[in-house]
């Protein structure tokens, strides 16, 4: 075992309860009216390595729904059903400084094309670009794809969490609805669109299963346990860049200069994050700040990745 992952392993019980005090400063996200019922106070933080070592601390038990942490995998599930000529003709390159629901932009580009596939608008036009005849067909193969990327083949949708959503999703339905006036939708059924995305969005998972996602990050694509290279490099390059430009939505210049890693966050207080060629992380947090992004979970992050100098830049 290394210098760090023993010092990982005695410090990191006592940065994640000093970090929990962070949470009191946040709140969990209530527009999707069933996640409100998460703990505030939560605080979860599980770190795989290649050598299938894992560590854990805090709620690491606790199950939660991925939200946009989905979207770097659908994205990748994209790339590789449509090729990067696909999705960039659908989806851009750059990040917002908006909020991540933002329509705004939509409008004051021209072609109308979201800004990049981590805000709902474009998250919402990858969904459309899954192959697969029906909802049905396309969710099946994001959930085949995210099991296996998780090493667990009973990852599941929460359906309570999913009725939530699809209920009361009118800002969603509207940025959908703007995407298909633009010509972004094309050939496809909005209210389908927007199933297959608010199911991608409910999988349900714990942090062992975003530390495992992260890991393939981490070693460009390939799972490290069986070797076997599950998404192109290229495409995973083309994530992690998305990662650390708008990863953490209008938050991400701050995380990028103060942890310097590439990671995702969701509203449901997750966050995955990954050390190249070392670490696949997940944490749980669900009470959020003003940007939408774990309080407990950033500040954590930032304790950690300071402490062992793992910033890339
Ligand atoms: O579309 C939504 O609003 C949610 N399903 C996902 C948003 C989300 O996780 C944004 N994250 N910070």
């Amino acid at each position: 075992m290394s210098a760090e992952w023993n010092e990982l392993q005695t410090q990191l019980p006592v940065w994640l309860e000093a970090s929990r005090q962070r949470a009191a400063s946040g709140k969990v996200a209530a527009y999707i009216p069933e996640l409100a019922n998460a703990p505030a106070d939560a605080l979860g933080m599980t770190i795989c390595d290649g050598h299938q070592q894992a560590l854990t601390a805090g709620d690491c038990g606790l199950q939660f729904t991925l939200q946009s942490i989905s979207k770097v995998f659908t994205l990748l599930l994209a790339l590789m059903d449509q090729g990067e000529e696909g999705v960039f003709a659908k989806v851009g390159m750059e990040p917002t400084g908006d909020n991540f629901n933002s329509m705004l932009k939509l409008e004051l580009v021209d072609p109308g094309i979201p800004f990049n596939p981590l805000i709902n608008a474009g998250a919402i036009a990858v969904s459309s670009l899954i192959h697969g005849a029906t909802p049905a067909e396309k969710i099946n193969r994001i959930a085949a794809f995210f099991q296996e990327l998780a090493g667990d083949a009973a990852l599941k949708i929460n359906e309570a969490v999913y009725l939530s959503e699809t209920k009361t999703a009118h800002r969603n339905r509207s940025l959908a609805y703007f995407l298909k006036a633009n010509g972004v939708l094309e050939d496809v059924d909005v209210e389908e669109v927007l199933e297959v995305y608010f199911k991608h969005c409910s999988i349900e998972v714990n942090c062992m299963h975003l530390a495992r996602m992260a890991l393939v990050l981490a070693f460009d694509g390939a799972d490290p346990v069986s070797g076997r290279q599950l998404v192109p490099r290229r495409y995973v390059q083309i994530a992690k860049t998305f990662m650390i430009t708008c990863g953490m939505y209008n938050e991400s210049g701050a995380f990028a200069i103060r942890a310097g890693l590439p990671a995702k966050s969701g509203v449901s207080g997750g966050i995955l994050a990954l050390v190249p060629g070392k670490y696949g992380i997940g944490v749980i947090g669900p009470a959020l700040n003003s940007k939408g992004n774990s309080t407990a979970g950033v500040h954590l992050l930032e304790t950690v990745s300071n402490a062992f100098d793992w910033s890339l830049f």
